[in-house]
């Protein structure tokens, strides 16, 4: 809220990486709920970022990331519950009196005014006297790398230039939390990979709290400390990209974050022990520790590995199995292999290396499976 205390933005006030910018705020939301209408599209969010943290929302379209965003900034319709930044409940303050900065999609710069322009024009609708612009705004261009280009128009521009100026029109307030809502989806592919390098970057840098809204998992993999999944208004999980992936809590965050082999089946009782018993033959000790009952198991296509034989090896360690090869699709790095598998067709990542001869369809394969790598998930 405070003008004209120390710009958080510094090139030279630096922060190591990961760690929380001076100014960096904790984002708490309790209870969140929202509707346009009779449709309830935020169903109950509790959610706490970290000061400094790089926070993704990630989830198919409509699951409500973009309206979570805005609810934050302060736009949309009134939700009920409760949003603080810091010590400070927010809830029921209008957009201009919350101090956080939201870069959106369209990027929205005015076409008629200078780089310059477009990035002092906030400073200057609050009022703020010309000769603290100036150093205001030079620091912010040359934070995205853009100084040379104060006097270009957006149309001299290439795309993920104009997304910087949004970005540094976005910073230069100071904004005590940094909201992107797919910053990057108007950039071609390569210049995506770049554009989220140089973001994630300057994130560090400056180390102020940023959510960032997507849809792409890799997207979200490669910038975000934590992200949190939503799926129909609610959080599935929240964790680091890592743990997502390695530990869904659920069906829906399995297979959202990446390909997945689900058996259906149930755990059973066996003596002491736990067994998973699944279609198509899949059985193999589980932890003790899991409940009876209705249960898949997960298994990502990588850890499926096709020929040798484990023979002579502990038959609790490997799961086995014999099948065909249905599908084989060369993609480079790897060859992702159909198999069918009584009656079950699971997904196979090999790694390709060259002279390794992608094996054709109808071929008949064995492999095998490391249990403890294999997650139950219920239901
Ligand atoms: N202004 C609005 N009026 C009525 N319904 C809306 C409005 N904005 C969003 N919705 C509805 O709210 C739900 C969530 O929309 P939201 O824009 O938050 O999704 P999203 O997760 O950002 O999706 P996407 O990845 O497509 O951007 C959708 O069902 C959408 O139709
Ligand atoms: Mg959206």
């Amino acid at each position: 809220m405070n003008e004209h205390s120390q710009p958080a933005i510094s090139a030279t006030g630096a922060t190591a990486p990961g760690r929380a910018g001076p100014k960096a705020e904790r984002l708490v939301i309790e209870g969140l709920r929202l509707a346009f209408g009779a449709n309830e599209v935020l169903k109950g969010v509790d959610l706490v970022i970290e000061p400094g943290e790089f926070f993704a929302f990630l989830g198919p379209s409509g699951s409500g990331k973009s309206t979570l965003l805005r609810a934050i900034a302060g736009f949309g319709p009134k939700p009920s519950g409760r949003i603080l930044i810091g010590e400070e409940e927010i809830t029921d303050e209008p957009p201009w009196k919350r101090n956080v900065g939201m870069v959106f999609q369209s990027y929205a710069l005015w076409p008629h005014m200078t780089v310059w322009k477009n990035v002092a024009f906030g400073l200057e609708e609050r009022g703020m006297r010309r000769s603290e612009i100036a150093p205001r705004v030079r620091r912010a261009l040359e934070l995205v790398g853009l100084a040379e280009f104060a006097d270009r128009r957006p149309s001299q521009l290439s795309g993920g230039q104009q997304q910087r100026v949004a970005l540094a029109r976005t910073l230069v307030v100071e904004p005590r939390v940094l909201l992107l809502d797919e910053p990057l989806s108007n950039l071609d592919a390569n210049l995506r990979v770049q554009v989220r390098r140089e973001l994630k970057q300057l994130q560090r840098q400056l180390g102020i709290t940023t959510i960032f809204v997507t849809h792409d998992q890799e997207e979200a993999n490669t910038t975000s400390d934590r992200m949190a999944v939503l799926n129909d208004g609610l959080i599935q999980q929240v964790g680091a990209p890592v743990e997502l992936y390695d530990r869904p809590a659920n069906l829906f965050v399995a297979t959202f974050l990446g390909s997945a082999n689900l058996i259906e089946g149930e755990v059973l009782a066996d003596g002491g022990r736990r067994l998973f018993s699944g279609r198509g033959g899949f059985r193999f000790p589980v932890a003790a520790a899991e409940p009876e009952g209705r249960a898949h198991a997960l298994f990502r296509p990588q850890i499926v590995h096709l020929g040798g034989n484990p023979a002579g090896g502990d038959s609790n360690e490997f799961f086995t199995f014999s099948g065909r090869v249905v599908r084989a699709e060369f993609l480079g790095m790897l060859v992702r292999y159909g198999v069918e598998v009584a009656g079950i067709e699971l997904l196979v990542d090999e790694p390709h290396e060259p002279d390794r001869p992608v094996l054709p369809e109808g071929a008949e394969v064995t492999g095998r499976i490391l249990t403890r790598q294999i997650r139950i998930l219920r239901g």
